[in-house]
């Protein structure tokens, strides 16, 4: 690692602090636990199909500080509905904007054509109406959907631009698994956030956050500051879990007993997984499963950060807020109530069938390298193309910023592609549109088990990361995919590029 993001990173920590020591007035300090909010379920999996409207909207909200912030949202006032939905199912869709500003609505997981992508090139003006219909094609799985501007993707989904799509099918109905929405089977968005003086969300654009990526220092979960607590059955209890967060990278553990992982961003794991703790990234879900059985009590915790830069990054956050942060906290807290209807079954021990990742199959490779710190050429580029940072950075994806105009590789229908990416410094979650893919390897060795079957995310970390993936779905050079940089920051910035799949 070089001197100068060391010296930004510090500098950076002491302005997040001085908004700490402001935030304990405002009432976040050792707060107590708040009911965990669930979103609204909208169940198209077992009723009939019809037109579902998404209203993106701005709107007032309380994340617990008792001020009320300008957010976003999708049909209410701060992040969407989960949509549970099936696959098989076409879905016609009406996304309207009635805020003040061009927005898209991209389908985070979905392996969907290019054309109803909701990428930056399906830009919906303020009062039009967008109509993609959806088709579901794909293993039972948990997706989101956020805001995916030009330029503008970091602020919209911070602000609320977000929602969940649980993709099921035959196999994961008749799964011996918890499955009863907000009984025994949680959806948990999980956020960082930052607050004002006066408990107003905060957010803010500046050449240290570009680097890093905003972060907050205030973890919400389901729009509200944590901790937050909940009664659940006597039973086996499924935590669905997605890292929305702009550039947070979250690890997970129980207060109590190991993590059981069951899915990854694609789906079900050839077998549960049973660990310590596990990292998202942003943009990165995984399934887990609490036992609840026997005990009367137990936390999910997060800890901030995640691998090598969060040891330096603590280390400097100790330091420097006496240790305010830096170890886990508490973002839910389940008791057990034995009058909830619960699932008590024996957890299967086989989950799917994943075919090997075998590099053998590809038919051929590419290679992406994350650039940061690029110099003035690449910083004037990428302010001409649209990008935010502009002058101050010069981020992109092998020499080249994101291009509107540019489409940085083709890729051929149906094949099967082992992708480099390299990044030297820092660590970045790296995302690809229309897909889920295999990691085969990071820095040399394999994914963790729990990481070792469908996803749509990697980490790179100071090194590169390899993955095994097919391109079944067209993209035109109209509507093409983006590959990126899911550091929201970093993605505006330029560090995205764009495919097609013909
Ligand atoms: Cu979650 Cu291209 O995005
Ligand atoms: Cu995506
Ligand atoms: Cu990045």
């Amino acid at each position: 690692m070089t001197t100068s993001p060391n010296i930004s990173r510090r500098q950076f920590l002491a302005g997040t602090g001085a908004g700490c020591m402001a935030l304990a007035g405002a009432g976040f300090a050792q707060p107590a636990p708040q009911p965990l909010p669930l979103l609204p379920l909208t169940d198209l999996a077992t009723q009939p199909q019809e037109r579902l409207h998404l209203a993106l909207q701005e709107g007032q909200h309380n994340f617990g500080s008792g001020a009320l912030s300008r957010t976003f949202g999708i049909n209410q006032n701060h992040l969407g509905p989960v949509l549970r939905v099936r696959k098989g199912q076409t879905l016609p869709f009406d996304v309207s904007n009635g805020l003040d500003e061009v927005t898209t609505l991209h389908w985070h997981g979905l392996h969907i054509p290019g054309d109803v992508d909701g990428g930056p090139h399906q830009e919906v003006a303020p009062g039009q109406v967008w109509q993609p219909d959806v088709p579901i094609t794909q293993r039972a799985s948990m997706n989101w959907f956020h805001a995916h501007t030009h330029g503008r993707t970091a602020q919209q989904t911070y602000r609320g631009l977000a929602g969940v799509m649980l993709v099921e099918d035959d196999d994961s109905l008749s799964a011996d698994l918890p499955k009863t929405y907000g009984v025994d089977d949680l959806t948990l968005v999980l956020q960082d956030k930052s607050f004002d003086a006066n408990g107003q969300l905060h957010y803010a654009l500046s050449e240290e956050v570009f680097e890093e990526g905003f972060l907050g220092e205030t973890l919400v979960v389901n729009g509200v500051a944590g901790p937050t607590a909940r009664a659940v059955p006597q039973g086996w209890v499924r935590l669905r879990l997605l890292n929305a967060s702009n550039a947070r990278f979250l690890t997970v553990s129980l207060a109590t007993g190991s993590v059981i992982v069951i899915a990854s961003d694609g789906g079900f794991l050839a077998a549960p997984v049973e660990v310590a703790e596990i990292t998202l990234s942003p943009g990165e879900r995984y399934e887990i499963l609490v036992d609840m059985r026997l005990q009367t009590r137990n936390s999910l915790q997060v800890t901030y950060g995640g691998g090598e830069a969060a040891g330096l990054f603590e280390g400097l956050w100790t330091r420097l807020l006496g240790g305010a942060a830096a170890g886990p906290q508490t973002a839910l807290t389940l008791t057990q109530d034995p009058d909830l209807p619960a699932f008590t079954g024996t957890l299967p021990t086989r989950l799917a069938v994943l075919p090997p990742a075998e590099p053998e199959l590809a038919q051929r490779s590419r290679s992406f390298t994350l650039n940061m710190g690029g110099g003035e050429d690449l910083a004037v580029l990428a302010a001409n193309w649209g990008n935010i940072c502009g002058e101050a950075g010069g981020m992109g994806i092998n020499g080249q910023p994101m291009n509107m105009e540019t489409i940085n590789e083709q890729v051929r229908l149906s094949d099967t592609e082992v992708w480099r990416i390299n990044a030297d410094e820092d660590l970045h979650p790296f995302h690809v549109h229309g897909c889920s893919f295999r990691i085969l390897q990071q820095n040399g060795t394999p994914p963790p088990a729990y990481a070792a079957g469908w996803k749509d995310m990697v980490h790179v970390e100071g090194g590169w990361s390899e993955i095994l993936v097919k391109f079944d779905h067209p993209a035109p050079k109209e509507a093409p995919y983006m590959y990126h940089c899911h550091i929201l920051e970093h993605e505006d910035c330029g560090m995205m590029g764009q495919f097609t799949v013909a």
